[in-house]
C-alpha cells in the first residue's frame, strides 16, 4: 500500500472534553510499530459505553476518540506481525486476548492481563496512542478508537474474520452483541426449559435475550421503562414485556408473582446499581443466578446478604466471556450460519460525520443500534 510506513492524515471524531458535541477533525495516524497493525475502520457502532465515558464517567482522558464497536481492514503491519496481512477483515477487540498470560491461558476467564481494564479501569483508555491533532496527543478509548477512518491496535487485540463478512454488521459483534449474547450463554449459561429476565433493551440486552432463546429458555421476560423496545425484543424471543413504570411496587416483586418465586436467570443489561439489586432480587431462590452485564465504576452496589445465603449467585460478565480473539470469529461465521441474528439491532444507519445525532438518539433511548459508515471499502 501506498500509504505503509507513512503517518496518515484522516478523519476521526474527537472529544476534547466531557459533555460536548464530538468534533470532526483531520488527525495524524502514525504507522504502526513493532507487533502492532493499521486498520481502515469501514463502520462501527455506537454502544453505551462510549455514552458512559462522555456523560457519566467524570474521567479527564481527553482529548479522545470514542468508538469500540467497529469493524474493518488492515492497511499495514508493523515488524514481527505475521497473523495479519493488508487486505484482511478484522474486528478491534475493547479486550485483548494475548494468548500468553495468566487469564489468557486458563479456561475459566476472558480478562486478559494487557487489558485496559487490567490498570486503568477508570480511564477507559490506553496511555500510549498513536493519534495526534493540532500537535496533541489524542486517547485511544479501549485501545480501540473506531470513530477514525484509521486506527492503530496491538495485534493481541484484533480479530481476523471471514472475508465474506459484511462489515456494517458484523461491527456490533465487536462489543454489543458478542457482550449480551456471551453473558446468557457463558456467564449465566442459561439452561433448555428455563425463565429469564432481561432488564434493559438496548442491543447488549437484547442480545441477551438472543442468548437466552438460543439456549433453549422457555420463558423470556424483558423488562425496560421504554415500551418502544418491546416490538425489537419479540424479534428476539421475548415471550412477557414489563415496564417497571406500569407498577407501583417493586419490579422485583412482580417477577416473583410472576413467576412463582422468581426467575431462574436474570441479566442487568442498564448499568444502574438500582436495577443491579432488583434484577438480584428477582431470582429465585436456591439456584437462581443474576449477571451484571451493565457497566458502570461510579457506584456501590447494595443487597442483604440473605439474597446469597438463600442459594442466589451474583456474577458479572465482560464482553461476555468470550475469550476475544477465538469468540468474535466465532460468532461472525454463527452470523454468517443464520445461527444468531446482527440486522434486526441496526435501527439507523448514518455517516461518521453524524456521530453526535446517533449519540443524541442513544442518550434518549431512541434506537437500538446505529451503525456509522466511516470509510468506504
Ligand atoms: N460488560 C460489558 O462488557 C459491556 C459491554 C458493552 C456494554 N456494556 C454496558 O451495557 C449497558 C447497555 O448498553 P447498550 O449499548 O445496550 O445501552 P442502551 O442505552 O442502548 O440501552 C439501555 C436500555 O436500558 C433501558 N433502561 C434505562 N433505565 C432502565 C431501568 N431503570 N429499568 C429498565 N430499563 C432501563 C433504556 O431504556 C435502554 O433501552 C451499558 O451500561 C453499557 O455500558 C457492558
Ligand atoms: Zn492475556
Ligand atoms: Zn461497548
Amino acid at each position: 500500500m501506498a500509504t505503509a510506513g507513512k503517518v496518515i492524515k484522516c478523519k476521526a471524531a474527537v472529544a476534547w472534553e466531557p459533555n460536548k458535541p464530538l468534533v470532526i477533525e483531520e488527525i495524524e495516524v502514525a504507522p504502526p510499530q513493532a507487533n502492532e497493525v493499521r486498520i481502515k475502520i469501514v463502520a462501527t457502532g455506537v454502544c453505551h459505553s462510549d455514552l458512559y465515558h462522555l456523560f457519566e464517567s467524570m474521567n479527564n482522558a481527553y482529548p479522545i476518540v470514542l468508538g469500540h464497536e467497529g469493524a474493518g481492514i488492515i492497511e499495514s503491519v508493523g515488524p514481527g506481525v505475521t497473523e495479519f496481512q493488508p487486505g484482511d477483515k478484522v474486528i478491534p477487540l475493547p479486550v485483548p486476548q494475548c494468548r500468553e498470560c495468566r487469564f489468557c491461558k486458563s479456561p475459566k476467564t476472558n480478562q486478559c492481563e494487557k487489558a485496559w481494564v487490567a490498570d486503568s479501569g477508570n480511564v477507559m483508555a490506553l496511555e500510549d496512542s498513536r493519534f495526534t491533532c493540532k500537535g496533541k496527543k489524542v486517547l485511544q478509548f479501549m485501545g480501540t478508537s473506531t470513530f477514525s477512518e484509521y486506527t492503530v491496535l496491538n495485534q493481541i487485540a484484533v480479530a481476523k474474520i471471514d472475508p465474506a463478512a459484511p462489515l456494517d454488521k458484523v461491527c456490533l459483534l465487536g462489543c454489543g452483541i458478542c457482550t449480551g449474547y456471551g453473558a446468557a450463554v457463558n456467564t449465566a449459561k442459561v439452561e433448555p426449559g428455563s425463565t429469564c429476565a432481561v432488564f434493559g433493551l438496548g442491543a447488549v440486552g437484547l442480545a441477551a435475550v438472543m442468548g437466552c432463546y438460543v439456549a433453549g429458555a422457555k420463558r423470556i421476560i424483558a423488562v425496560d421503562i421504554n415500551p418502544e423496545k418491546f416490538e425489537k425484543a419479540k424479534v428476539f424471543g421475548a415471550t412477557d414485556f414489563i415496564n417497571p413504570k406500569d407498577h407501583d411496587k417493586p419490579i422485583h416483586e412482580v417477577l416473583i408473582e410472576m413467576t412463582d418465586g422468581g426467575v431462574d436467570f436474570s441479566l442487568e443489561c442498564v448499568g444502574n446499581v438500582g436495577v443491579m439489586r432488583s434484577a438480584l432480587e428477582s431470582c429465585i431462590k436456591g439456584w437462581g443466578v443474576s449477571v451484571i452485564v451493565g457497566f458502570t465504576n461510579m457506584d456501590d452496589f447494595a443487597a442483604r446478604p440473605i439474597q446469597l445465603i438463600g442459594g442466589r449467585t451474583w456474577k458479572g460478565s465482560l464482553v461476555g466471556g468470550f475469550k476475544t480473539k477465538d469468540g468474535v470469529p466465532e460468532l461472525v461465521k454463527a452470523y454468517l450460519n443464520k445461527k444468531i441474528k446482527l440486522d434486526e439491532f441496526i435501527t439507523h444507519n448514518m455517516a461518521l460525520a453524524q456521530a453526535n445525532d446517533a449519540i443524541e438518539l442513544m442518550k434518549h433511548s431512541k434506537c437500538v443500534r446505529t451503525v456509522l459508515s466511516v470509510s468506504p471499502q
